[in-house]
């Protein structure tokens, strides 16, 4: 009997260094709608605190939000229950069409090469949380010798809530990544007074609204301004147009 050959096709792309969530934990982007989440991850809201140099510090928990299974996130920005949909998407006009860039993210990503470590940015996916450039700058950082400066790099890097940072380590050309459990965290930004975008972290799989799978990446920042010009992804529009989520 002639051999059967079987090729396999991996289900989705998962970026290098991702672990990915449980695949019962998804995010689906409705039509001309909120995003449909399944799973029921951690859903935190965050605040970003100020550093000693008045710039992006770390995150700081705010409000627990009850996580249920099919749970409808708004993604227009003027909802009066963010950050759930409260329907006002239908009213508002708002023109929700996703870019649809399902392109792998370090395919346009540019390298900066350091004694021991790697840089990676795509500056399309800048969700405008501003580690990178907190006093010190991570491109100079990563360029420079010695443990504190890696160090630094690797914070400014893992609090990039868009992903449009990596790091890698020279030695094993891997990045180095945290993995975390599956959470949605709705990002505030008192220092430029707004809110910000969603940010999703742990490896959750975002389906665009015609059941295409974006990348999976460990980090993400979805758009819940509705101004996005990369929609789903955040692409810091939110900081120009003063975005208010309006959560106490
Ligand atoms: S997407 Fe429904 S209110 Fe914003």
């Amino acid at each position: 009997m002639d051999s059967i050959k079987m090729t396999t096709q991996p289900r989705y792309i998962i970026q290098t260094g991702t672990t990915p969530a449980p695949e019962t934990i998804y995010i689906q982007v409705t039509k001309d709608g909120p995003y449909l989440v399944h799973g029921s991850p951690k859903l935190l809201q965050v605040f970003i605190e100020k550093n000693e140099t008045g710039n992006s510090g770390r995150y700081r928990e705010g409000k627990t939000f009850e996580s249920q299974d099919k749970m409808y996130l708004c993604r227009c920005g003027h909802s009066k229950k963010a950050p759930f949909c409260d329907g006002s998407h239908l009213k508002a006009g708002e023109d929700l069409t996703e870019a649809k860039n399902f392109t792998p993210l370090l395919e346009g990503s540019s390298e900066i090469d350091g004694p021991t470590q790697i840089l990676t940015d795509n500056e399309n996916y800048c969700a405008f949380s501003r580690f990178c450039d907190n006093g010190n700058r991570v491109w100079n950082e990563v360029q420079m010798q010695g443990k504190q400066h890696e160090q630094l790099t690797e914070f400014m890097v893992h609090n990039c809530a868009a992903g449009r940072l990596l790091v890698w380590d020279k030695k094993t050309l891997q990045p180095i990544e945290i993995a975390e459990d599956a959470g949605i965290y709705p990002i505030e930004d008192p220092g430029i007074g707004c809110s910000g975008p969603l940010m999703v972290r742990g490896g959750v799989r975002v389906e665009s609204a015609d059941g295409q799978s974006y990348e999976i990446r460990n980090r993400q920042a979805l758009c819940r301004c509705g101004k996005s010009s990369n929609k789903p992804f955040c692409n810091g529009a939110h900081a120009s147009v003063k975005y208010q989520d309006g959560i106490e």
